[in-house]
């Protein structure tokens, strides 16, 4: 982490709780969260809860005197409304509460088609209704192994740079390597910082104060055991969580390994 750029933590429900358990645990996180100071926290229910859950993080917050928890849709369509269905868009997201979303998913991308030119129209639509996009990038084992993982990461990163740079919003791209999604392995801290550090360094190439200011997640199998190592790299900015963010200990615990890490003293190199 580096303390230019305030760390984020964003708990990936994927289809989970959309109902009364979500409510459940978001009211359950806020009280977790409410003394966890300098952490950006982001919960992305499925969105039959995005309502319900936005509402709860503002009540709640106003109950614990704290800042509410942002709510993020785990998707997005990139059309304002039309005759497309089973999709949502970016004003329907507003309009139930969230400020975030997550675009380009490896899920998505794998098991639903989504190509990179789609999940840049997604980026460019969010950005365009300033919701923050939350970019998901990463390789897969077979990618890793054949020595790709970089040219894949930066290949992905590419076909957005373009929308991110013209955006002007917050950006956060996440690294989340497929083959460490609720596997639980995860990359070591040495070799996310390789990406981390790369995707930063393509983005500075374009737009160095972008580079600077974007908050770059790491995602895949992160636990409270393994959030410190992680995000102690100086270009990992914060964690995509998915299995972890079900329980509210555990993404508790992984805020306050986060928060733990302001208290560093400062890097000098
Ligand atoms: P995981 O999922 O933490 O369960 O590996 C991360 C993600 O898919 O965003």
């Amino acid at each position: 982490m580096n303390a230019a750029r305030i760390p984020l933590v964003a708990g990936n429900w994927k289809m989970h709780h959309g109902g009364a358990s979500a409510i459940e645990l978001a009211a359950e996180l806020t009280r977790r969260a409410a003394r966890i100071d300098g952490v950006e926290i982001v919960l992305a229910p499925p969105f039959t809860a995005l309502a319900a859950v936005a509402m709860t993080c503002a009540e709640m917050a106003e109950m614990e005197h704290t800042t509410p928890l942002r709510v993020a849709a785990q998707n997005v369509h990139a059309e304002d409304k039309g005759a497309f269905t089973g999709e949502i868009s970016p004003p329907m997201l507003l309009e139930a509460g969230c400020t975030w979303v997550i675009v380009g998913h490896s899920e998505r991308r794998q098991l639903f088609g989504e190509t990179d030119a789609m999940v840049a129209q997604k980026a460019k639509a969010a950005l365009a209704h300033r919701l923050h996009p939350i970019v998901c990038i990463g390789e897969t084992l077979a990618e890793r192994e054949a020595g790709r993982a970089l040219e894949v990461v930066l290949g992905q990163l590419a076909a957005v740079t373009d929308v991110l740079v013209a955006g002007k919003g917050a950006v956060v791209v996440a690294y989340e390597p497929v083959w460490a999604i609720g596997t639980g392995k995860t990359a070591t801290p040495a070799d996310a910082q390789e990406i981390h550090g790369a995707i930063r360094k393509a983005l500075a190439e374009r737009d160095p104060v972008l580079a600077g200011k974007t908050r770059i997640l790491y995602g895949g199998s992160v636990k409270p055991d393994n959030t410190a190592e992680l995000l102690g790299q100086p270009d990992i900015d914060g964690a995509l969580v998915g299995g972890a963010s079900l329980d509210a200990a555990s993404f508790e615990a992984i805020l306050r390994a986060a928060r733990q890490l302001l208290d560093r003293p400062a890097r000098t190199e």
